[in-house]
């Protein structure tokens, strides 16, 4: 996969693969690519910063109190935070036991490790240890914390260990971890020239001053689509109704609380997109009369007369041009691929992102989720359980064939 020159950060961690990562670096080198290698402390017990700085004729960042060398310097910013800005990706092979728990926790410790907190970069992680470590409770709960935070983890192989056991923990094949590299890099700017508008969050329908209708959307999925969008190239406009979490940065966002305040702003801003992605769970009814004072318990039970809110997606479908692509999310709790087929012909979408929101691990307020995408020609893929930023990246990678084929 061909890609252009790019910056990787190469980070060594103190276990006995540790001298495959040189294979790995010249694989990463090979394509052209830009590699920096830093080693923690206990890396260079195993391999020495000297076999890298061959390799790659650049000085291995061993210490994080170091003073950089001034001809080294492109700026006068601290050499973590200026690493940090300019790498295109953070590879971390092999991976230690210790360094996955750091990496889950935000330690900060070591040069590594601060770049990985200080880097918007994506992160790899390809992790090697003794089968029971790797089986161990406390490493399976940081994996998933990484993985659910988009960390991409890169499986060790199975067979017989370094130790002499037999089991997974074997550093995968360094190939298929250049392979993964060389895809996230290739990524990066696929959606270049797209402008994409996306929806995220609830909405909130008032009832009276202090209380509202609303649901249970934190805005994890619209953002992290949003993130991946910027991260992939594309310019991003976000109309977010009151999400729990803070937008990507980078992402130009409009806040809206209402349907109609959503409508509005997504109206505004249609014609300038070339992708529109509605990821916000909108309130499907909103009281057809909002008390102007607080409603008072005294009074009793309480009947309040609902009627539909607008149907946004409704009104762009009528709008939108024919080369804007339009998807759609669809949170269901039965008939799940039956409900979203309808949603894709009667809304005229390019794809819907389908979930049921009864399944663990899906829907509302997690990190992760269980999508099936379903394509306009009836097609559709069932995606196994994985965290938002990574369906968001599944997400962006259809609407990258499905551009590549309407031009
Ligand atoms: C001979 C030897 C081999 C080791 N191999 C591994 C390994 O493959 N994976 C691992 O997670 N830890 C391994 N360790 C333990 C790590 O070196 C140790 O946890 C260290 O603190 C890791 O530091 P780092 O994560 O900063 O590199 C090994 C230790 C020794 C002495």
């Amino acid at each position: 996969m061909a890609t252009s020159p790019k910056r990787i950060a190469l980070g060594v961690t103190g276990g006995i693969a540790a001298y495959k990562a040189a294979e790995l670096l010249r694989l990463l080198q090979d394509q052209g690519h830009e590699v920096q290698v830093i080693m923690t402390e206990s890396a260079q017990r195993f391999i020495a910063p000297l076999t890298f700085a061959a390799l790659s004729g650049r000085r291995v960042i061993t210490d994080m109190f170091e003073d950089q060398p001034e001809c080294e310097r492109e700026d006068d910013s601290i050499e973590h935070i200026s690493v940090a800005q300019r790498i295109d990706a953070l590879v971390i092979a092999p991976a230690t036991a210790n360094t996955l728990a750091k990496l889950a926790h935000g330690i900060a410790d070591d040069f590594l490790t601060v770049l990985a907190l200080a880097t918007r970069a994506p992160l790899i992680v390809a992790p090697a240890m003794n089968v029971n470590m790797w089986e161990h409770a406390a490493t399976r709960a940081n994996v998933a914390t990484l993985k659910a935070r988009g960390v991409r983890i890169i499986q060790p192989d199975t067979g017989i260990l370094a130790c002499g056991m037999t089991g997974a923990g074997r550093l995968a094949d360094v190939g298929v971890i250049a392979d993964a590299v060389l895809a996230e890099l290739a990524r990066q700017q696929d959606l270049r020239g797209e402008i994409f508008l996306i929806t995220a969050g609830p909405t909130r329908e008032p009832v009276d001053p202090v209380r509202y209708l609303g649901n249970r959307s934190s805005g994890k999925m619209g953002f992290a689509l949003a993130e991946a969008a910027h991260r992939r190239g594309a310019r991003v406009l976000t109309v977010s109704g009151p999400a729990a979490i803070e937008p990507p940065s980078g992402v130009e966002t409009v806040r809206v609380e209402t349907t109609d305040q959503m409508a509005e702003a997504v109206l505004d801003r249609l014609s300038e997109a070339t992708a529109i992605v509605m990821a916000a769970a909108v309130a499907d009814y909103q009281a057809v009369e909002v008390a102007r004072s607080k409603i008072k318990k005294e009074q009793g039970a309480l009947t309040l007369m609902l009627e539909p809110t607008r149907d946004i997606l409704g009104e762009i479908t009528v709008r939108h041009q024919p080369n804007q692509l339009l998807v759609g999310f669809a949170a269901e709790t039965d008939d799940l691929l039956e409900n979203a087929r309808a949603k894709l012909r009667s809304k005229r979408l390019d794809l819907v992102v389908a979930n049921n929101v009864t399944q663990e691990g899906a829907g509302f307020d997690v990190d992760t989720n269980i999508a099936t995408l379903v394509f306009a020609d009836g097609d559709y893929k069932a995606l196994p359980r994985m965290s938002k930023l990574e369906l968001a990246h599944c997400v962006l990678d259809e609407l990258v064939k499905l551009r590549l084929n309407r031009t």
